[in-house]
């Protein structure tokens, strides 16, 4: 095998407007475009002049380096480094993030009589989220760029996945948390890996609203999905999902929608490899959000996508409780390229899909279940046809929000009882007469 050095074909990029267009080359801290304030996306003018051959040898190089256990190979973000801003080795923060299963649904195949139904475990990160690729990405840019401050609002997710990544790169981190609106596991997370956690009395979208405002005072690299360099390391799970898919592209790929980074980066991700020729056509990327936190789902309603309408988000799956997603007019492009659907899911949709992943031995957050509810839905629309292979995002990790499991009815908690052989068997001899 080749030895394959870091960054052996990556090439130079610039950031655009996603609004404007306007094309510049830094960003100051807060990643808007300086004519507009809108936000940015990276692009990699070089590729358009590329030979094709450039193109046609990436599958090969990329599965070459699946056998390597150097970091940056073992890394499911940085062994597609040829699609990813250059970054000098020394400030590749990894923890060998991506790499997840692809998992095919038996269960809900069944019952929703799609033979091709498949689970992309984003849960099986590092710290339990699909954050970790972003983060990888974006932190390494802050390292390079000679940054011992990190920071971030969270829901929980992107708070763990910063102070994660923050503590291996020996760096400080501070996250700003919806005081009393997060998941126990995630905000424990950010605590052990010694984040500075400031609570807040305000939502998610508050959160985001005052750190605008820390950062410009404040010297700490801004690791939020308005950061794009986070949508670069989001977008290599489209690489991942075709490697493991044979190259072959679903018709669907669904995911939940909170501030709208994750739909986009996945659309981005595909759209790059389309327009590389490595792939022939798009997947349609769906977007589903809770009812109570549906701020895509009623501006593709009410105004077909040009306007936002901002909501008050309420919704137990805290992950996606978010009412002002900064990545909107990404999310609405995606919609429109792909060809994809944005629907909303009730709570108790949610919490259904949810217990039907566990009976089939697949854990994951409230806000990743609420794929599979929403696709329920796509299936009666006649969106989703029976042929299809369709693949669910999950985002999280089961382990994030035992809090919401807890609350479950129908569970198979028993007891407490007396500590002796009859009483269990009593107990057994009744389960056993139900099934
Ligand atoms: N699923 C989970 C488990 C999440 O944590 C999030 C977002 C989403 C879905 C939605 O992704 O925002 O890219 O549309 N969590 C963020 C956080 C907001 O702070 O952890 P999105």
């Amino acid at each position: 095998m080749n030895p394959i050095s870091a960054n052996s074909q990556a090439v130079a990029h610039v950031l655009r407007c996603v609004h404007c267009g306007k094309v510049q080359e830094t960003a100051d801290r807060m990643f808007r475009c300086t004519q507009c304030s809108e936000l940015l996306e990276v692009v990699y003018p070089e590729w358009a002049a590329a030979p094709a051959e450039f193109a046609l040898r990436l599958k090969e190089i990329w599965r070459e380096r699946r056998g390597s256990s150097l970091p940056e190979n073992a890394s499911g973000v940085w062994r597609f480094r040829e699609l990813l801003p250059q970054v000098e080795r020394e400030n590749i923060v990894t923890m060998s993030e991506g790499n997840t299963p692809l998992i095919p649904l038996k269960k809900a195949a069944r019952a929703l009589r799609l033979p091709h139904l498949l689970a992309k475990h984003q849960g099986m990160n590092p710290t339990g989220s699909f954050k970790d690729t972003g983060i990888s990405a974006a932190i390494s840019m802050a390292k390079a760029e000679g940054f011992s401050w990190v920071c971030c609002a969270s829901t929980g997710n992107t708070s763990a996945s910063v102070a994660a990544y923050a503590a291996r790169a020996e760096m400080k981190s501070i996250v700003l948390l919806p005081a009393g609106q997060v998941a126990a596991g995630k905000l424990a997370q950010a605590l052990e890996y010694g984040a500075h956690v400031l609570q807040l009395r305000t939502d998610f979208d508050g959160c985001l609203k005052v750190l605008h405002e820390v950062v410009r005072k404040f010297p700490a690299y801004l690791l939020n999905s308005l950061n794009p360099y986070r949508l670069e390391g989001q977008k290599t799970v489209a690489f991942e999902l075709m490697e493991q898919l044979d190259w072959k592209v679903p018709d669907h790929v669904i995911v939940p929608g909170g501030n709208l980074a994750n739909g986009s980066a996945l659309g981005k991700g595909f759209t790059e490899l389309r327009d590389l020729g490595l792939i022939e056509s798009l997947p349609k990327i769906s977007i589903i959000q809770a009812a109570g936190a549906n701020p895509l789902v009623r501006s593709m309603r009410e105004n077909g996508g040009r306007e936002l309408v901002r909501v008050n988000a309420e919704t137990r799956a805290t992950a996606i409780r978010i009412g002002n997603p900064a990545s909107w007019r990404k999310a609405v492009s995606v919609l429109k390229n792909t060809g994809g659907a944005c629907e909303e899911v009730s709570e108790n949709e949610i919490a259904q899909a949810k217990a039907e992943l566990g009976t089939e031995g697949i854990g994951c957050e409230p806000a990743s279940a609420a794929t599979l509810a929403g696709l329920k839905k796509l299936v009666a629309a006649g969106f989703v046809k029976p042929a299809e292979t369709v693949v669910l995002v999950l985002t999280g990790h089961m382990l994030k929000d035992v809090d919401y499991m807890k609350q479950a009815p129908g569970q198979n908690l028993l007891g407490p009882m007396e500590a002796d052989s009859d009483s269990v068997i009593k107990t057994l001899e009744q389960i056993y007469a139900r099934h």
